[in-house]
């Protein structure tokens, strides 16, 4: 029976662990999609530019966004890439079709300038090959060109395209959301299951050192779901390390109250790929456990997307999807990110997507500023001060009536300790006990009451909040800061319990550091 509560209570214990914080939960991902590469990442001549080409504005975000993993070149832009066009002296690279976007790819950015700018932005790179209009043959290239030493023909290419060292890239994506009708060579089930499983094979004699994620659905709607993973993860198990997950959220007309309880969909998607992989697992006697790389997730206004008018004439640049995120998207982005943190003992790795201006977190002006959109701030934060270890928390909450996932706490929170033992000395930096958390009623300021106690002694270092009198509120280039995290006024750390008003549609940041023991005291 449902609990008559004013407000929302959990109680956080050093001891309950879910894992270690995945730094690869912070991910982001550049594809050659509209704006997100060429007035994005990457403008020669803008005013913040290097010779390089890479705008510095940009940069300095990514840092701010704390990124620390990206996924290139794509997206449903691989599907019909071939890497060896982005290598090389740039005069002398072709000019193609991008299918995916129906624009011109001029490949004046490719695999050496994004390796190059992933070590400028000091980001890991996760790589895709592609298996849609390509095969084993070409990831077997790619592979080599990127990370054998030396002394081959591809490999010693690399070092004369300026690269002597290899680039070691462990992630690889074995192609792109290889289930949907829309990707470029898609495939059934089994068509799939084997090409990823032999592909898997053949890279790992090149590099038996590699991670591999095999393509699982792009949505937990497609109809395939689960016999895809099935059969994918039959066939591959041994070969692969993660399988894949995407999903998109939107509003639905006005449904404001459903689409603030989007996580409840992440959740269920995290367990129905957990049972099926465990399943398997089982099946096959096998000990391993397939994580999950959720390597596409976001907000994303799909349906005004699908509803615009195709881009004509192939243009080499196109603003293809530029949301502007509001207040509520954060809130939801912030409610995605609570999630798979909580889920970090299946879900190894996550990339918001986009990076720039497609689906952006940052959006930019050509030759102009660039600047934060709203889900940029949640993303930061958590990437910026969720250390150490997750927390398993049990929050009670009151509950909100959703037309889409019936009622659904309105508080939903995280928390993340990096201390050590109790009553540890507070001397690292990073020290700290971090509660996430979002408040998914549309009109309801709520009270937060966290039993801290167990902790040894804390300070209350600082609490923000976003929010906003419009909920549908966003940053401008005329506003770029509109939306932004203040000072939540009246929380407090009273002896061991933390208190905190969230107002609705709100994401709220409490970050709690150790008191320094003092030596000297008795
Ligand atoms: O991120 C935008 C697109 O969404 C990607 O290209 C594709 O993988 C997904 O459908």
């Amino acid at each position: 029976m449902a609990e008559d509560l004013a407000g929302a209570v959990a109680a956080l214990d050093p001891r309950e662990v879910v894992a270690p914080v995945p730094r690869r939960l912070f991910g982001s991902f550049v594809e050659h999609m509209g704006r997100c590469v060429y007035t994005g990442i990457y403008e020669p001549g803008h005013p913040t530019a290097g010779p390089d080409g890479f705008r510095g504005d940009v940069l300095d975000l990514v840092s701010e966004l704390g990124v620390t993993l990206v996924r290139y070149p794509g997206g449903n832009f691989v599907s019909g890439y071939r890497w060896e066009d982005g290598v090389g002296p740039v005069e002398e690279r072709p000019t193609r079709l991008n299918l995916a976007w129906r624009t011109t790819e001029p490949n004046t950015f490719g695999l050496g300038e994004f390796m190059s700018w992933a070590r400028r932005a000091g980001v890991e790179p996760m790589l895709a090959v592609n298996l849609g209009t390509r095969g084993i043959a070409e990831a077997l290239d790619l592979v080599e060109y990127c990370n054998h030493p030396g002394g081959t023909t591809l490999s010693d290419l690399r070092a004369a395209h300026g690269d002597p060292e290899p680039y070691g890239v462990r992630m690889w994506c074995l192609g792109n959301e290889m289930d949907g009708p829309w990707q470029l060579g898609h495939r059934t089930p089994q068509e799939y299951a084997r090409l990823a499983t032999e592909t898997a094979r053949a890279l790992r004699q090149v590099d038996a050192g590699l991670e591999l994620v095999a393509c699982g659905s792009s949505g937990r709607a497609m109809p395939t779901f689960g016999q895809w993973e099935e059969a994918v993860l039959e066939a591959s198990y041994d070969l692969v390390d993660q399988i894949s997950a995407h999903a998109y959220y939107e509003i639905d007309g006005d449904d404001l109250a459903s689409f603030l309880a989007s996580s409840v969909d992440i959740d269920a998607f995290v367990s129905d790929v957990v049972a099926v992989a465990d399943r398997v697992g089982d099946k096959l006697g096998s000990d391993k456990r397939i994580m999950i790389s959720f390597d596409e997730w976001n907000v994303w206004y799909l349906k005004r997307h699908m509803g615009s008018p195709a881009v004509e004439g192939w243009p080499v640049v196109a603003r293809v999807s530029e949301d502007d995120f509001t207040v509520a998207d954060a809130v939801v982005v912030g409610s995605l990110l609570v999630t798979l943190l909580r889920r970090s003992d299946r879900v190894a790795a996550a990339c918001l997507a986009q990076l720039v201006n497609a689906i952006g977190a940052i959006r930019t002006e050509p030759g102009g500023p660039a600047w934060r959109q709203s889900i940029f701030h949640p993303f930061a934060q958590a990437a910026g001060l969720a250390r150490g270890e997750v927390l398993r928390v049990d929050v009670r909450a009151p509950l909100v009536a959703t037309s889409r996932y019936g009622d659904v706490p309105a508080v939903d929170l995280v928390a993340t300790w990096n201390g050590g033992s109790a009553g540890s000395s507070g001397s690292d930096g990073d020290a700290g006990l971090r509660v996430f958390a979002v408040n998914r009623s549309v009109d309801a300021a709520l009270p937060l009451q966290v039993d801290v106690d167990r902790f040894g002694p804390l300070r209350l270092h600082a609490a923000t909040v976003l929010a906003d009198a419009d909920p549908f509120a966003v940053n401008t280039r005329e506003q770029p800061d509109r939306v932004r995290p203040v000072p939540l006024e009246g929380a407090v750390l009273d002896g061991g319990t933390l208190r905190a008003t969230l107002p609705p549609v709100s994401w709220t940041v409490l970050d709690l550091r150790p008191v320094p023991v003092d030596p000297a005291a008795g």
